[in-house]
Order: structure tokens, then C-alpha cells, then sequence
């Protein structure tokens, strides 16, 4: 009887479980390098990252897009993209361009798409 308890309670667990899990796309793994970095599709992607990410932080800190360094892709409900986005930090006198990351899920079918994260990546010199 035990061991179809477990089995039961496994699968009323799991599928919550593995939803929340794509909603955040963190524990779904799976991440492929984005192959053509010219798609058009990957920048508007990292400039609707970048605008959104100025709009939620209400002006305070206003980045200009630059360009998008490098990125990933993983399939889950859609797609989510991990992008290295060159941006200027308006906020500053003379600003030189630094690194940021931003995740982005992108239900193309739905045209829906949301900023997961976006942070600046630590610099390396
Ligand atoms: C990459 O994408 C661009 C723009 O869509 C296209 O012109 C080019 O042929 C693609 N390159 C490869 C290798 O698929
Ligand atoms: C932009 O610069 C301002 C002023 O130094 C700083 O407070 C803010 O955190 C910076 N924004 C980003 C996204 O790095």
C-alpha cells in the first residue's frame, strides 16, 4: 500500500510543482545558445527587455539599448531568452556602455511577453 500512496501524492504534486517552475524558468533547465544573433527577433526581444525594465523602475534608472552581446534560449510554454544586453546608463554623466542580463518569456502565439529579470552583470575589469 505504501509505496501507491507515494505514487499518488507524487502525482498530485508534481504538476504544480513543475509549473511554477516554468513560470520562473529557473529550474527547467535546457538553455541552447542562441545560434543567429542577427535575427531581428533576438534584438527587438532585448530592446523590449531593456524598456521594460526602465519603465518599472519609473525613470529612476533609465538605460539606452546598445546591443545584445550573446544569449540563450529554452523552450517552456513558450520560449524564454537569457540575453547579454549592452546598455547605457542614462543615470550617469558620460555614461559608457556596460553589461546586463535580462530573461525574457515570450509566448509569440499569445504576443505575450514578460521581463523575468534584469540585473547588472558584476564587471570583470
Ligand atoms: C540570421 O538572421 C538574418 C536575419 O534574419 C538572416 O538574414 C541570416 O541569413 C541568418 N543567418 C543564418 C546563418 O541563418
Ligand atoms: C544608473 O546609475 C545610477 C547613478 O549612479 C545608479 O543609481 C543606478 O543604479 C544605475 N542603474 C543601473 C541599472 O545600473
Amino acid at each position: 500500500m505504501r509505496p501507491h500512496c507515494l505514487l499518488i501524492l507524487a502525482l498530485v504534486l508534481l504538476p504544480p510543482v513543475a509549473a511554477a517552475a516554468d513560470r520562473r524558468g529557473l529550474i527547467t533547465g535546457g538553455w541552447q545558445p542562441i545560434k543567429n544573433m542577427s535575427d531581428p527577433h533576438v534584438k527587438e526581444i532585448a530592446e523590449f527587455a531593456v524598456s521594460e525594465y526602465t519603465k518599472q523602475a519609473q525613470g529612476q534608472n533609465k538605460l539606452v539599448f546598445e546591443s545584445v552581446v550573446r544569449g540563450d534560449s529554452e523552450v517552456v510554454a513558450g520560449i524564454n531568452y537569457r540575453l547579454v544586453i549592452s546598455a547605457k546608463n542614462e543615470s550617469v554623466v558620460d555614461p559608457a556602455a556596460d553589461d546586463y542580463e535580462g530573461i525574457v518569456w515570450e509566448k509569440a502565439w499569445e504576443h505575450f511577453r514578460q521581463l523575468i529579470s534584469f540585473h547588472q552583470l558584476s564587471k570583470t575589469n
